[in-house]
């Protein structure tokens, strides 16, 4: 994997830039230039996380890897910043990054800071197939340009290797050996933990805003079918079903809620706040695979559940 993080590097400059404009109308125009001057944010927040990874990680290879999409996220930052200035032909207006994203920033990173490692993961996990099942890839779509394409070609190309990684940690994490070995450890201090849960609760409250602005309505517009965010979920839904995963106390909560919100007496009493507190929407809270999809899944390898998720892109 180092091998493929160092041999697959590339430059802002590789892409011709040259490429003129399409002509857009208004609202797409501003649609689209709002979206990548958001991408950039989200590029740059992934890179946050990478970089805590790497602080966190002790196996050389591993730091490497992650210091290496650090780069790779920032250079998607400045290709996304690229691609806001390219489609903003007529300057209708400035655009700003959504506040909702700049609000959620601090909280998310400070919970990658303070919680354990498994819970960390599932976030960036997460965070990382909607944007790259889903946001980028309706977006891409939507937009319907050779300068879009050939840029998010390359990005995607990183996103697989990012993908690999985010499910190889999901396995380690719920190893048996990486929970033998944490049971070894002394826990950590009370006062740690309870700063680490507070610090979770405060990002769960910054979490719905920002995942409506900058995920799922940029999705609705570019997308509305919904198929795209659904794919994401569903592939969210899948790993956390793998059985070694499923056992976790952070999974476990969550499926609870999951079947909390779709039960069909306490779901509508209690969905919407447990929503709220989650930082969930509905819809993708729904069941989002069939029976057999979940015994594919079960069958296949965490490497096999990541190359199927970045497939999955280019359905
Ligand atoms: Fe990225
Ligand atoms: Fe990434």
């Amino acid at each position: 994997m180092l091998d493929k993080c160092v041999r697959d590097q590339w430059t802002v400059g590789d892409l011709d830039w040259s490429l003129a404009p399409p002509a857009l109308p208004r609202d797409k125009e501003e649609a689209v230039v709002q979206y990548f001057t958001d991408m950039a944010g989200i590029e740059r927040l992934a890179g946050a996380l990478f970089a805590a990874q790497a602080r966190k990680a002790t196996d050389p290879t591993l730091r490497a890897i992650f210091a290496s999409f650090v780069v790779d996220e920032e250079r998607h930052a400045v290709v996304a910043e690229r691609l806001a200035r390219h489609y903003d032909a007529h300057r209708w207006r400035t655009y700003t990054m959504a506040p909702a994203l700049i609000a959620f920033r601090p909280h998310f990173l400070r919970v990658i800071e303070l919680a354990p490692p498994e819970i960390a993961n599932a976030y960036i996990t997460a965070g990382e197939l909607m944007l790259d099942v889903a946001l980028l890839r309706s977006l891409d779509d939507y937009v319907g340009d050779e300068m879009s394409h050939r840029a998010m070609h390359l990005i995607n190309r990183d996103e697989s290797r990012h993908i690999a990684i985010d499910f190889h940690m999901t396995e380690v994490y719920a190893s048996d050996q990486f929970l033998a070995e944490r049971r070894l450890r002394p826990a950590p201090p009370l006062a740690d933990r309870a700063r680490g849960a507070a610090a979770l609760v405060q990002m769960l409250w910054y979490a719905q805003p920002f995942l409506r602005a900058v995920f799922l309505d940029p999705i609705d517009k570019t997308d509305p079918s919904g198929r795209r965010i659904r794919e994401a979920f569903k592939r969210i839904q899948l790993v956390a079903r793998k059985p070694t995963v499923a056992r976790l106390p952070f999974t476990r909560f969550m499926i609870t809620m999951q079947d909390l919100i779709n039960h069909p007496v306490a779901g509508p009493i209690v969905g919407g706040v447990l929503l709220r507190m989650l930082g969930g929407e509905r819809r993708v809270a729904a069941r989002l695979f069939t029976a057999d999809e979940l015994t594919r899944a079960q069958a296949m390898s965490f490497e096999e559940l990541a190359d199927d998720a970045v497939g999955a892109k280019f359905n």
